[in-house]
């Protein structure tokens, strides 16, 4: 099977650092026309160099700013094939009892991990259905599917939010040509802050961790990349609605 994607107009969003850029550098080496999104100027510079072939800088939840780059990519390109809705994680926050949760700590989560899917999805959905075609792809979690290995309440109910958001547009735009699925990823590390997850647990836990994934081994941003790329392919075009673990088998 080949995985073509010469000249496929791609946007994916938290494509600063960690999977997010993995995406854009995997999509870009198979000839992928990527836009790289996300808050944090200096990553889209470094994904830049991995291959995109244009940044915005913009925070997702604001919904005004999506409209208005989406509207952009498509008149500039002429439409938006591919959409990967790769923002989110924890932004920082660590478990915390449910009693010293802020408003603020979990609004950031929700902004973060849904706010800024649906707000793109509902950009690009206009010209993907005059296009009577497209993918969309939104990264979750096995956060998603069961509790978190981080134990911060909102990013396993927004990561959950996140996994039916993916069933409800699947069911909405499957009959204008667009399949949307979700990878969800087992632990990667992808960034700082899951290398400081990871030594908090210690050898005894981290021997613990590896010994409950079937492959005995840790995740690469590229696996879930590849994952991704199978599912915005023209090979994965019967397939929609699916959250697909990319977790090494621990689900
Ligand atoms: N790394 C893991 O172990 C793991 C496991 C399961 C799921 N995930 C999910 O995979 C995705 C990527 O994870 P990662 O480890 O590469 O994370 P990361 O923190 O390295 O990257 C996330 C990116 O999203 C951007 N972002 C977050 N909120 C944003 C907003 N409101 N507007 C614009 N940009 C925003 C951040 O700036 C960052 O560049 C996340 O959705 C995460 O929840 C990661």
């Amino acid at each position: 099977m080949i995985l073509d994607f010469t000249n496929r107009r791609v946007a994916v969003t938290g494509a600063a650092q960690g999977i997010g850029r993995s995406i854009v550098q995997c999509l870009a080496a198979e000839g992928a026309h990527v836009w790289a999104l996300d808050m944090d100027e200096a990553g889209l510079r470094v994904a830049a160099e991995a291959g995109a072939k244009a940044t915005r800088t913009l925070d997702l939840a604001d919904r005004a700013a999506v409209g208005r780059v989406f509207d952009e990519m498509a008149e500039s390109l002429g439409g938006i094939d591919i959409l990967v809705n790769c923002a989110g994680g924890v932004r920082g926050q660590v478990a915390k009892p449910i009693e010293e949760v802020s408003e603020q700590d979990w609004l950031v989560l929700f902004e973060a991990n849904v706010h800024g899917a649906f707000w793109c999805s509902q950009a690009v959905a206009p010209h993907m259905k005059r296009q009577k075609s497209g993918r969309i792809v939104n990264i979750s979690s096995g956060a998603g599917l069961r509790p978190s290995l981080t134990g911060i309440q909102a990013y396993t109910a927004s990561k959950h939010a996140l996994v039916g958001l993916t069933k409800q547009l699947s069911f909405e735009l499957g009959p204008h040509g667009i399949t949307v699925n979700s990878v969800a990823p087992g632990f990667v590390l992808s960034n700082p802050a899951t290398q400081r997850q990871w030594e908090s647990y210690g050898p005894e836990g981290q021997a613990r961790l590896v010994e409950s994934i079937h492959t005995r081994r840790l995740g690469y941003p590229q696996d879930i990349a590849n994952a991704v790329m199978f599912l915005v392919s023209d090979a994965a075009s019967w397939i929609s609605g699916q959250i697909i673990s990319a977790d090494g088998g621990r689900s």
